[in-house]
């Protein structure tokens, strides 16, 4: 690989998770794609149900897809066995959850819960500096001797965070982490984020609904019944642009309201594209519906054939096949 060549952290293609129980079957991937360059901060979004926390689990190692192909850090992760698995969630990645209870350990002081995974990790050469530098990181040095139950939310959510990066991951998984505080809160989380991106180099994947969160990051994907389906780039010019559309436009992507033109359709490296579930149905072209392409400059025009523009075509293929 070249040293310009941007270099891919998560590289998911065509994931597919089914869940089975005794009565049903739930498609939560169906057929999802992404690409998470390294350093990014990014965050998806989508409605509850979306597949989302699949998603996250997923690049967690938490749990397996049915069908896909999912790539971490330049490394085939499904072809891990147990003991590759276990190394990856404990050097490679790090999770914080919405749910404090999964990330903390009430009874011991701030200090003692970012050093016990670098305990159990056996990196203990450099634990104290780390621990030093997390708390300076999140913001937390004058909490260090407190009991996480003497804390507020949004001071545990960003201990939590500290914990997550104490082995150093490459990659940080974030599921709803300002699910449970203010807005003003959130807005400290993402400014505790941002400081990580640049001062540790992590990747970092946001799970959210809220669209304020969604503003502070680099990328924001949409994902709609476990696809990806919009996705907005947040390159300098646009964020400016982000900051000065109101929620609103965030607000409509996750419900697939969206104005089309405010929306980035992606097409797949197989060419495939995902029109917008409202055009599918103000258009009535869901199922096996041809649709015509023509190129007008650097334009791409699709349009639903008339029974005359059909009957040209079927003209034209049969002729080309005499
Ligand atoms: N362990 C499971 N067994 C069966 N079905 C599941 C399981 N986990 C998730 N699902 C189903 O998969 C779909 C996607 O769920 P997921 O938790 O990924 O959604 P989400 O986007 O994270 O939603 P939320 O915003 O509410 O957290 C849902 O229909 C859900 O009911
Ligand atoms: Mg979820």
């Amino acid at each position: 690989m070249d040293n310009n060549e941007r270099r891919l952290m998560v590289e998911c293609d065509n994931l597919v998770k089914i869940y089975k129980t005794a009565e049903s079957e739930v498609v939560a991937l169906q057929g999802l794609d992404l690409e998470v360059e390294e350093g990014e901060l990014m965050a998806i979004i989508g409605n509850s149900g979306s597949g989302k926390s699949t998603l996250l689990n997923m690049l967690g190692g938490l749990d397996r897809p049915s069908a896909g192909k999912l790539h971490i850090n330049g490394e085939d992760i499904l072809k891990y066995d147990d003991k590759q698995l276990r190394e990856y969630m404990k050097s490679t990645v790090g999770f914080v959850w919405q749910n404090n209870a999964r990330n903390l350990i009430p009874y011991l002081t701030v200090t003692q819960n970012i050093e016990l995974p670098m305990i159990l990790a056996g990196n203990t050469a450099n634990k104290r500096e780390r621990v030093l530098e997390l708390l300076d990181a999140v913001a937390m040095t004058h909490r260090k001797k407190s009991k996480l139950n003497q804390l507020s939310g949004g001071e545990q959510q960003r201990v939590a965070i500290a914990i997550a990066l104490a082995n150093n991951p490459k990659l940080l998984l974030a599921d709803e982490p300002t699910g449970s505080v203010d807005a003003k809160t959130t807005s400290m989380i993402m400014d505790v984020f941002n400081n990580l991106k640049d001062q540790f180099k992590v990747t970092i994947v946001i799970v959210t609904h809220d669209t304020q969160l969604a503003k502070s990051v680099d990328r924001v994907v949409a994902i709609r019944d476990g696809r990806t389906s919009s996705e907005f780039l947040i390159k300098k010019s646009y964020a400016q642009q982000l900051a000065e559309m109101g929620d609103q436009i965030l607000e409509q992507a996750i419900s697939g309201k969206i104005d089309t033109h405010e929306e980035l359709v992606v097409v797949d490296k197989y060419g495939r594209l995902q029109l917008p579930k409202d055009t599918i149905e103000t258009l009535r072209i869901s199922g096996k519906t041809n649709l015509k392409v023509e190129m007008d400059g650097d334009r791409i025009i699709l349009t639903v054939p008339s029974g005359e523009d059909l009957k040209n075509f079927n003209k034209k293929a049969a002729a080309q096949a005499n």
